[in-house]
């Protein structure tokens, strides 16, 4: 299987689209830490998910185009609410916390972890995860109980490789194929990645078409 089959794919009409929806308007609306705060849904609404320092907040706001919409850190651990940008005033981009953090507190990564999981399991206007990827590392063992809670809640999710710029060529396409090949044993899981960088924006029309895809004709 060559690398470019277990990538997503698309049209110069859905690309056009993607980059049409991120030049629309996009704000910062609220941070979460509970169910209660969850605002109403949207039209649409995708979250990132990761492990910590996987470039969530990074890739978001490079997504939009945008510096420091999301707050991002070298400190691993950096965002810790569910926090919901709105795009077009009718997408919800939700930017998790990371888990898998080794230096955080264990109370602080129970209260994480459960923040993570009571809203990816319980948030029905959820339409897609990304499940964010260190393209050095690929999964790791952090990853599991993620994919797991999101197979048996069907919630639907596609990997997304980030910090591309990290790797040469060759080398991403065999974390891509292993990655794949791993994401292609869950259920839930959407068979084709996109490999990104925030840093060069590689991926970053592909990613915008996905989420764009899943809007309304
Ligand atoms: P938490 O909120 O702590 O879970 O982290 P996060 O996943 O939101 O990561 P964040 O976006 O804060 O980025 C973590 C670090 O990775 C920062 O130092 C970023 O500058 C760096 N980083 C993010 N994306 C890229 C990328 O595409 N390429 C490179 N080289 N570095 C990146
Ligand atoms: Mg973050």
């Amino acid at each position: 299987m060559s690398a470019n089959s277990v990538r997503a794919e698309f049209s110069n009409d859905e690309i056009e689209r993607g980059e049409a929806l991120f030049r629309r308007p996009c704000s910062f609306l609220k941070g979460v830490v509970d169910a209660d705060g969850l605002p109403h849904p949207r039209e649409l609404e995708v979250a990132f998910a990761g492990r910590s320092n996987v470039g969530k907040s990074s890739l978001l706001n490079a997504l939009v185009g945008r510096k420091a919409l999301a707050r991002t850190s070298n400190t691993p651990g950096r965002t810790r609410e569910v926090n919901f940008f709105e795009l077009d005033d009718r997408v919800y981009l939700v930017d998790l916390p990371g888990y898998g953090y080794a230096r955080a507190s264990k109370r602080e990564s129970a209260g994480w972890n459960r923040l993570i999981r009571n809203y990816l399991k319980g948030r029905a206007p959820l339409a897609r995860v990304f499940l964010l990827i260190d393209a050095r590392h690929g999964l790791k063992a952090t990853d599991k109980p993620i994919l797991e809670l999101m197979d048996v809640s069907a919630v639907s999710y596609q990997g997304v490789l980030t910090k591309s710029d990290k790797l040469k060529q060759d080398e991403i396409e065999g974390v891509a194929e292993a990655v794949a090949g791993e994401l292609a044993t869950h259920p839930a899981a959407h068979p084709d990645l996109i490999v990104t960088s925030a840093r060069t924006g590689k991926g970053l029309p592909e990613l915008r078409a996905a989420i764009a895809a899943l809007l309304g004709p």
